[in-house]
């Protein structure tokens, strides 16, 4: 495993300078203290490049190794080629190389997608990263949502092994129906940048917060318990459950919906704020570094985002401590 987020903190009470917002307001409502923020001309490529290289250094191994490179994103550097085309080559690998996007839930679907082609024999070394640069993104006089997000890179390699290491179960979602309420909404075909689309803010992210917040809510328990019962896993057999960092409050009432204490369901949202698609793998080397993750711990991730899109995997940690 390995993660990075970029070294530029901007607090809440930065916020305060240059939005109608308080420390307050955004602690109480959201759990978030403080965010990174990349620096002008850094890419989701370079965050993805950075956690890439620690993830491959704690392996052991080089891009040489790899066989495969996903990269989930909901920024990338651009519409095509793929960031995990530019990753590949910033990193010097020479493998195939392609995006999932699935906004926030891209680390839970890429997890399935890699580990379904490994179990497969397809490839035998894959990395997968999720990475993003939410801020670029971002109307920073859009106090309802630039408070929320921040910047950061999570990544994995992935390989098929004898032992303890295994994913357990999984489960996709998706509802196209409530695209609307979540998204970016020009730059792709339907919007096409023109000097209306950028006057009109259309670049930026718009979301309906209390219709995700209630989605986020009602899908995270149930999704859950579903996941379980497909790897035949109870709960209490779980060391955590790790929610996709978005609010503390969706957190929490998961949390108290499935009777969790606060103990099995770390967070670190005070500290990076949404991270998309990074936050789960933040979340995992987070503990991992921290010595927090036994072999033989039973995990369970959950992702949901805009599509919309949420998933859940059940995963048993093969490693100790750190290294
Ligand atoms: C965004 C979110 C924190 C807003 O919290 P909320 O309790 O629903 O607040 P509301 O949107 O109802 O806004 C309440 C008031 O706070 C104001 N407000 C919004 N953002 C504010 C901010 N940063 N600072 C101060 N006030 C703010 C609103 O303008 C509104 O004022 P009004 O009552 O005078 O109109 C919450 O809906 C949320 O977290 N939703 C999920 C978002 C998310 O996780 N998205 C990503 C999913 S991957």
């Amino acid at each position: 495993m390995g993660s990075y987020v970029p070294p530029r903190r901007v607090t809440n009470h930065d916020l305060e300078q240059i939005l109608d917002t308080s420390d307050e307001w955004i602690r109480t409502r959201t759990g978030i203290v403080e965010r990174r923020v990349v620096n002008e001309g850094v890419v989701t490529s370079d965050l993805a490049l950075a956690a890439a290289k620690a993830a491959l250094a704690d392996a052991g191994l080089g891009p040489a190794d790899l066989d495969l490179i996903v990269v989930a994103t909901g920024s990338p550097d651009m519409l095509w080629p793929s960031t995990a085309c530019v990753l590949q080559g910033k990193l010097g690998a020479g493998c195939p190389a392609f995006d999932v996007s699935a906004a926030c839930s891209g680390f839970v679907y890429g997890m399935s997608l890699v580990e379904g082609l490994v179990a497969a024999g397809q490839y035998e070394t894959v990395l997968l990263v999720g990475a993003d640069a939410l801020s670029r993104h971002l109307n920073w006089n859009d106090r309802s949502t630039c408070v929320l997000f921040g910047d950061g890179a999570g990544a994995v390699v992935i390989r098929r092994v004898d032992g303890e290491g295994d994913m357990l179960g999984s489960v996709l979602r998706a509802d196209g129906r409530d695209a609307d309420i979540l998204k970016i909404p020009a730059g792709g075909n339907a919007i096409p940048p023109s000097t209306e689309s950028v006057e009109a803010h259309l670049h930026y992210i718009t979301m309906n917060g209390r219709e995700v917040f209630k989605f986020a809510v009602r899908t995270t328990c149930a999704i859950v318990e579903e996941v379980l019962g497909r790897a035949n896993v109870a709960l209490d057999e779980v060391t955590y459950v790790l929610f996709h960092q978005a609010n503390q409050r969706i957190c929490d009432a998961a949390a108290e919906g499935l009777g969790l204490p606060k103990e099995r369901v770390p967070g670190n949202i005070d500290k990076y704020g949404n991270t998309s698609t990074a936050s789960i793998p933040l979340l995992v080397d987070e503990l991992y570094r921290a010595g927090s993750l036994e072999a033989g711990n039973i995990i369970v991730t959950v992702g949901f985002g805009a599509g919309l899109t949420w998933g859940a995997n059940v995963v048993r940690w093969s490693k100790g401590g750190h290294g």
